[in-house]
C-alpha cells in the first residue's frame, strides 16, 4: 500500500491548478441514465471516486470513455441493468444517487444501501421520503432497495425536514423527468447543485432556484445530450488555501471561483494571512506573521464548510492561542484530532467541539488518515512539522485530490509518494 512521505519545514510558494469538483462530477456522471444521448463532461477531475462510478455506470451498460485531457463521455443508448449492486456501491456512497435517475427513466431499479462511514452513519432516509414523494413504491430487502415507479414518477411538493445534499440532488435527478411540477423546500445551496442544475437545464430540463432554498421543476419527457464542464472544485482550492496559510509562503491558486468559498477567505485572513482575490484565482501569503486562533463552526452552504474542518484545525494547532472548532454537519468527523496529537497537537475533543490550544511547533510522526478530507488535515500539518511525516492509507486521497503530491511538489513542498 502507498504512502505519503513529507520532509515539514520548508514554505510553499508557486502555482497550482485546480481540478474539477469531485462533488459535482459524481453527480452529473449519474445524469447520463436519464437519456439515450451521449454526456460529455469536460474538466473532469481523475480520482478514485469518478472512476468508481464509471465502473458502476458501466455495469449498467453505459458507454464510458475517458479522454482527451480532462474529458468524459457516457453514453447510456440503453441500460443492460438496472441494479447496483453491493459491491460497487460500497466503495463510494454518492453511487446511491443511481437509484433516482433509473426510477425517472425504466420505472425501476434495484440499488444496495450504501452503510454508514468513518465520519458517520449517514443514512439514505430522506433520499427515499422524497423518491416515495415523487410516487416510487420503494421496499427494502436484504440491504436493498427495490423500488418500482409502473406508471412514471410524478411532481410533488416536497420539505426537507434539514439541509442535505444528496437528497436534493438525488430528489432533482428523479423529478426531472416525472409528469408535472415538483418543488423542493429546504433545499441544499452548494454551488454543485447549481452545477447540475445548469447541466440538467443544458439537456433541456426545466429547473429553476438552485442555489436558494426553494427550487422548483417541471418535468419534461426526455432529456438530449450535452457537453457540460465541471464547476472547479472549492474544497480542494481551500484545501491548498489552508496549507499555505499553514505552512507560509505565497501560493497562488488558479481555475476556481473565488466566490464559492466566501465563508473561508475572512478566516484565513483572520489568522494572519494575506488573502488576494481576483476573479478566477487567489493569492495566500504569509511571511513570518503569527498564526492568530479562529474559531469555526461548520454549516450548510454558504456557511463554513465541514469538507474543510480538519484542514482549518490543522492550522489552529499552530495558533498563538486557544480555539473552538464546532461540527454541526457530521457526528463523527473528528477522527484526525489523534493523529494531530500524535505531531505534537494540544487538542480536547468534547462532543461536537473541538478545544485546540495552538503550539510552537508540530514534529513529523507516523500517522493514518481516516478519512479524504482528514487525510489532506495531515498533509499541512506534515508541511509545517519539523522532521519527517509518514501518511498511511493513502487511497483516501486519491478518492478526492488529483496528483496531490505533484501540486504541492511544484510549490517547494517536499513530499514524495511511496509505494511498499
Ligand atoms: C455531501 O455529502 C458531500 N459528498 C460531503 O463531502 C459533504 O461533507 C456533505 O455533502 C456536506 O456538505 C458528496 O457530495 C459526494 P448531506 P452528503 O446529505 O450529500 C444527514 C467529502 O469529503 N442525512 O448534506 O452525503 C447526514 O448523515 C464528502 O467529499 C440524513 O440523516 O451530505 C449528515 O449528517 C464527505 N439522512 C447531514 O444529513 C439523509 O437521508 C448532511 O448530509 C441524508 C443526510
Amino acid at each position: 500500500m502507498d504512502s505519503i512521505v513529507i520532509e515539514g519545514g520548508h514554505p510553499l510558494s508557486g502555482e497550482i491548478q485546480i481540478s474539477g469538483a469531485k462533488n459535482s462530477a459524481i453527480k452529473l456522471q449519474a445524469v447520463c441514465l436519464l437519456t439515450d444521448k451521449k454526456v460529455t463532461l469536460k474538466n473532469m477531475p481523475r480520482l478514485a471516486d469518478t472512476r468508481f462510478m464509471g465502473q458502476l455506470l458501466a455495469h449498467m451498460g453505459v458507454d464510458v470513455e475517458e479522454g482527451p485531457g480532462s474529458q468524459m463521455t457516457l453514453h447510456a443508448k440503453s441500460l443492460s441493468s438496472t441494479t447496483a449492486p453491493y459491491d460497487l456501491v460500497r466503495k463510494m456512497r454518492a453511487s446511491f444517487n443511481v437509484l433516482g435517475p433509473l426510477i425517472a427513466r425504466t420505472g425501476a431499479a434495484k440499488v444496495s444501501l450504501p452503510g454508514g462511514c468513518a465520519i458517520g452513519a449517514r443514512p439514505v432516509d430522506l433520499h427515499l421520503k422524497a423518491l416515495e414523494a415523487l410516487g416510487a413504491q420503494i421496499t427494502l430487502d436484504e440491504g436493498y432497495v427495490i423500488a418500482n415507479a409502473k406508471d412514471g414518477l410524478r411532481g410533488a411538493d416536497i420539505t426537507f425536514p434539514f439541509i442535505s445534499v444528496g437528497a436534493t440532488e438525488h430528489t432533482m435527478l428523479a423529478a426531472v423527468l416525472a409528469k408535472g411540477k415538483t418543488v423542493l423546500n429546504n433545499a441544499a445551496r452548494e454551488p454543485e447543485i447549481i452545477d447540475l442544475a445548469e447541466c440538467l437545464n443544458a439537456m433541456g430540463a426545466k429547473i429553476t432556484g438552485a442555489g436558494r432554498s426553494m427550487i422548483e421543476i417541471e418535468g419534461v419527457k426526455s432529456l438530449g445530450g450535452v457537453t457540460h464542464s465541471v464547476v472547479p472544485d472549492r474544497i480542494e482550492a481551500g484545501t491548498y488555501a489552508l496549507a499555505a496559510a499553514t505552512v507560509g509562503g505565497k501560493v497562488k491558486l488558479t481555475n476556481l471561483r473565488p466566490d464559492h468559498l466566501g465563508s473561508l477567505w475572512p478566516l484565513i485572513a483572520q489568522a494572519g494571512s494575506d488573502v488576494q482575490l481576483q476573479a478566477d484565482s487567489v493569492i495566500i501569503q504569509r511571511n513570518g506573521t503569527e498564526l492568530r486562533p479562529v474559531d469555526i463552526d461548520t454549516q450548510a452552504y454558504p456557511g463554513y464548510p465541514t469538507d474543510l474542518q480538519a484542514q482549518f484545525m490543522a492550522m489552529m494547532t499552530l495558533a498563538d492561542g486557544v480555539s473552538i472548532i464546532r461540527e454541526n454537519i457530521f457526528e463523527n468527523r473528528f477522527m484526525h484530532c489523534p493523529e494531530l496529537s500524535r505531531m505534537g497537537a494540544n487538542i480536547t475533543v468534547s462532543g461536537r467541539e473541538a478545544i485546540v490550544r495552538g503550539v510552537k511547533s508540530l514534529h513529523g510522526a507516523p500517522v493514518m488518515a481516516t478519512d479524504l478530507r482528514a487525510s489532506a488535515s495531515l498533509i499541512s500539518a506534515g508541511l509545517a512539522a519539523k522532521g519527517s511525516t509518514t501518511i498511511g492509507r493513502v487511497y483516501h486521497l486519491d478518492r478526492g485530490f488529483e496528483h496531490i503530491e505533484i501540486k504541492l511538489g511544484q510549490c517547494g513542498a517536499k513530499i514524495k509518494r511511496v509505494s511498499e
